[in-house]
């Protein structure tokens, strides 16, 4: 089969990585970047460190509002899809580059599979989310991470469309942790011990545009800074508005606090396993929690991931005043929350991406049947 992904943001990139490789056994892909990230360590370092094949094209749309990120991204997209003319196209996760190019390949009635379809954050003012349900309600395979996401596409009417697969990204955890604890300097140049920090990242649109919420977050960051070492590798998106908000300066001037650029997958899996807690609002971090077993705090309305709250490793901090997020209830709530040890692995076995790779070339073959 001729497959065209089509990756943008740095979450999609690293959930191609063993899917690509998988898919290029027996098929012929080509990889689309829309552009929408552009920073080297948002983007190519991913690329170079994970093995992931380069791609065939970039649009570099760069960033922008929704509606022109999204627009510029779907005409560029038409006309590559139109040359290229692929048998499917491949999509991962909830990002403006996965909604331009569900939404431009469902017009030219070009087969989608999406991987990571199904988590619901029954938030429709999360853009991640309404990004989510229009590319799951377009989509012909829909790729299951967990029971309960196939549940949420089974109430939604899908159930045709749904395969339960497993996580991607808990096979890349398995595969990577051992080259990261072989490759990582990470402990040695930030001069970390085991379980000594919490690590944070923050890049949500209601935690960073927010002025009273991002105050609120470094506010709390600076309190728990007493008694913890904080490792907080920075979103630019975040980096932006703690310079626009004067919040900056402060955590970077705080000996205990290591505002840093964002770091590869490889150094950020060495600082996941071996953190005291993790503070994030993050939908990926939040699981990579869950498979290292490091309590997690989330700081967002909801999650798409209530798995990992069900099992008691993460905990949704919520308390807010007038809706906005309150500093001292962050410090309290990190500091107190303290699992039970339950873990039951919902995210599939490792074997994620063999199995997405399998129904999309049982899918080529049957296809091919139907037709002739
Ligand atoms: C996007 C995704 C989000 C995902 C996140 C992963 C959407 C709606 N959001 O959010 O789901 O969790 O990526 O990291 O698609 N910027 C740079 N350099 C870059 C990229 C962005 O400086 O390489 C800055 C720009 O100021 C830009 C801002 O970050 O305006 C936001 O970038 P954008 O891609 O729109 O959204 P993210 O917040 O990165
Ligand atoms: N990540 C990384 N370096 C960082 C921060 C995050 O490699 O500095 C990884 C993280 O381990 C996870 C993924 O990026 O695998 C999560 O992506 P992100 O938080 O950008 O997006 P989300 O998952 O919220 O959509």
């Amino acid at each position: 089969m001729k497959i065209v992904t089509v990756l943008g943001a740095r979450p999609q990139f690293i959930k191609a990585a063993l899917v690509s490789h998988e898919l290029r056994k027996n098929n012929e892909e080509i990889i689309i970047h829309t552009g929408q990230h552009y920073n080297i360590e948002l983007s190519e370092i991913f690329f170079k460190e994970m093995g992931i094949p380069q791609p065939d094209y970039n649009l570099e749309v760069g960033s922008g509002t929704h509606a022109t990120q999204t627009a510029r991204m779907m005409m560029k997209l038409e006309k590559k899809f139109q040359e290229e003319k692929p048998d499917m196209v491949l999509l991962y996760g909830d990002t403006n580059s996965t909604l331009a190019a569900a939404v431009t390949a469902s017009k030219l009635n070009l087969p989608i599979a999406h991987v990571e379809a199904g988590p619901r954050m029954y938030d429709k003012s999360v853009p991640e989310e309404v990004n989510r349900i229009i590319t799951d309600h377009i989509s012909t395979l829909l790729f299951a991470p967990t029971p309960l996401a196939a549940e949420n596409l089974y109430k939604e009417g899908l159930k045709d469309a749904v395969h339960l697969t497993g996580d991607v990204m808990y096979d890349l955890f398995l595969y990577f942790s051992k080259k990261a604890d072989k490759s990582s300097d990470i402990f040695d140049e930030l001069g970390l011990n085991n379980r000594e920090y919490i690590l944070t990242t923050i890049h949500r649109a209601r935690n960073t545009d927010s002025v009273e919420n991002l105050k609120a977050i470094t506010s709390a960051l600076q309190g728990l800074s007493a008694n913890n070492k904080i490792v907080f590798p920075a979103h630019p998106r975040t980096v932006k508005y703690l310079k626009k908000y004067g919040l900056y300066d402060a955590l970077d001037e705080n000996p205990d606090i290591q505002l840093i650029k964002p770091v590869g997958y490889l150094d950020m899996n060495i600082l996941t396993r071996n953190a005291s807690k993790i503070v994030t609002d993050s939908g990926g971090l939040q699981k990579e929690a869950f498979f290292a077993r490091v309590p997690c705090i989330t700081l967002d309305s909801s999650t798409g991931w209530p798995e990992t709250v069900n099992e008691g490793w993460n905990t949704i901090f919520t308390e807010s005043k007038n809706n906005f997020l309150v500093e001292n209830e962050i410090v309290k709530v990190v500091n107190n929350f303290s699992p039970q040890g339950k873990y039951e692995n919902v995210f599939g076995s490792g074997d994620a991406s063999k199995n997405i790779c399998k129904i999309i070339e049982n899918y080529g073959e049957n296809k091919h049947t139907k037709q002739f």
